[in-house]
């Protein structure tokens, strides 16, 4: 059939209390993450059309009930809500323009991973051939997909949110962050900006650790159990930070400056680099001069932000 003639199955609303009704989901690009997605739409009960570059990797999905589509346009023409996971946005972007036609009238929820500003690019391409666009950051990895742990944090057209959250929703919780479609974008690159820092302070620790023969895995358990304290204090950092008031009576930037100065010392002396921890310091050493020694420690994000708390409404 010519993609383009085929109609797509319409979304209705479902009545308060039931299930969902099915939804026509096609899912372009089945890598990892494409084939967790089009597995949880058909587990749910909506009639999925998948589409991969690589065509045998449609074959599970299509054994399980899944229709094959024979090129992007297809797959567009095939579906009210099209779901787009390849590797970069640069892809995303071929895919979509060469299914333009088909385009209008269709939702568009493209969860590649993206920067703000091509994030930004590609919805207004999307839009101007006629359909509506999300954009998702999906925390979840494939095989969470579906489950508790996954959610995904969306931006774009909020009626088409709205519309389509239902059949969604059994990709993982969602949360719609704002109209414009480069939010998801930065809310994916400041969360994970906070799990690679999480990272750098595992590895420096590991590294510490192994000079004195102790296992990753041993010190791994104690570290968590004080991660966890640690983590509930953000939230007090962060209206911290949202206020510019950094007064505290708990955990001073000159009682930590003093702290990672021990810690780059050790560090030194067990023969390890300092590369990941050095920087920090460089922070609080910077907040320490500017006479905020007193503050808290949260105020390091200042030195990192070129204007300073005042100048922030
Ligand atoms: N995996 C995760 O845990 C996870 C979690 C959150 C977000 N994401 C994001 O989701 C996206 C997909 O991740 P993934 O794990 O599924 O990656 P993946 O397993 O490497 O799969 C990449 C997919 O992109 C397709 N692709 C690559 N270049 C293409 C091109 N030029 N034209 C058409 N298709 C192309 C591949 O097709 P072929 O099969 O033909 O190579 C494949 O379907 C990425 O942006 C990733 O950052 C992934």
């Amino acid at each position: 059939m010519d993609a383009q003639q085929r109609p797509a199955a319409p979304a209705t609303v479902p009545a308060p209390g039931t299930a969902p009704a099915p939804v026509s989901v096609s899912v372009i690009g089945l890598g990892n993450l494409g084939q967790a997605l089009a597995g949880a739409f058909l587990a749910a009960g909506h009639p999925t059309t998948v589409w991969n570059r690589t065509a045998a990797k449609a074959d599970a999905l299509v054994a399980r009930g899944a229709v094959r589509a024979d090129s992007p346009a297809e797959a567009v023409a095939s579906a009210e809500l099209v779901v787009v996971a390849v590797l970069d946005q640069d892809s995303a972007r071929d895919l979509l323009v060469s299914a333009a036609p088909a385009l209008p009238g269709r939702t568009v929820v493209n969860l590649t991973t993206a920067t703000p500003g091509p994030a930004r690019e590609l919805a207004a391409v999307v839009e101007e051939y006629g359909a509506d666009y999300l954009v998702g950051a999906v925390y979840a990895v494939p095989r969470t997909i579906g489950t508790d742990d996954a959610f995904v944090l969306y931006s774009g057209t909020e009626a088409a949110y709205g519309k389509f959250r239902p059949a969604l929703e059994p990709l993982g919780a969602g949360t719609f962050v704002g109209a414009d479609p480069g939010l998801a974008s930065v809310h994916d690159v400041a969360i994970l900006s906070g799990m690679y820092g999480l990272f750098s302070g595992f590895f420096q620790a590991m590294a510490l650790a192994r000079t004195e023969g102790i296992k990753a895995v041993d010190l791994t358990g104690h570290l968590n159990r004080w991660l966890t304290g640690v983590q509930a204090a953000l939230p007090e950092f962060a209206a911290e930070i949202d206020a510019g008031a950094y007064e505290t009576e708990t955990s001073s930037l000159e009682m930590n400056a003093s702290g990672l100065r021990n810690i780059l010392t050790a560090t030194e002396s067990q023969g390890l680099g300092t590369e990941l921890i050095a920087p920090l310091q460089r922070l609080f050493e910077d907040q320490v001069a500017q006479g905020h020694g007193r503050h808290s420690l949260a105020r390091a994000v200042e030195s990192l932000t070129k204007e300073g708390p005042e100048s922030r409404s």
